[in-house]
């Protein structure tokens, strides 16, 4: 069995729900990443502040985390979207060299807009880690049943082990 490590942010539960149910069907270790200075806004000031930060490609200083990603085979990273891109303590995790040579599966939580976000996943992601692959989760408030039915099974797949062909 391969060891797998769950990191998140979320601001509104969405992508820690998802994040709680991985790590309880595929057994992974998981930590929310936390920004030492949360964003306080609430209502239609959230989206103005919180896609501020993003666009200018805020990097919040964080706290420590508890586990070591050089401790696991694969690191699942799993964030909302803010204006099309990734969460900032989310692009402050992969801007640093906390994450490095280490196999990526990343998921994103939304309500529909994500153009550009894989893109600039993989400008985050790579070349310092390998890439395996991106998963999108629509509207997780509404539709949770099923999307977390399909996340799982990309999850699976992301950290089964490959048969030896020896
Ligand atoms: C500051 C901010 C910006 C957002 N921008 C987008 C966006 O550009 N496209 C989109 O589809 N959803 C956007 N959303 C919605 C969130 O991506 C969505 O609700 C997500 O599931 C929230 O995850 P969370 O509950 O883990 O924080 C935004 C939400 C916030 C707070």
């Amino acid at each position: 069995m391969k060891k797998v490590l769950i990191l998140y942010y979320s601001f509104e539960g969405n992508t820690e729900k998802i994040a709680s149910y991985l790590s309880e069907k595929i057994e992974a270790d998981i930590e929310k990443v936390r920004p030492i200075k949360e964003l306080k806004a609430k209502g239609f000031l959230k989206y103005v502040l919180g896609g501020f930060l993003a666009i200018s490609k805020n990097k919040p200083k964080l706290n420590p985390l508890k586990f070591n990603p050089n401790d696991y085979d694969t690191i699942i990273i799993g964030s909302p979207i803010w204006a099309s891109r990734i969460a900032p303590a989310i692009f402050s995790l992969l801007k640093s060299d906390i994450i490095k040579d280490k196999k990526v599966g990343f998921f994103y939580t939304y309500l529909g807009g994500n153009k550009e976000t894989d893109n600039l996943i993989i400008d985050c992601v790579e070349p310092k880690n390998k890439l395996l692959s991106i998963h999108p989760c629509l509207s997780v408030n509404e539709d949770y049943e099923n999307q977390k039915e399909k996340i799982l099974k990309w999850a699976k797949e992301i950290t089964k082990e490959k048969k030896s062909t020896k």
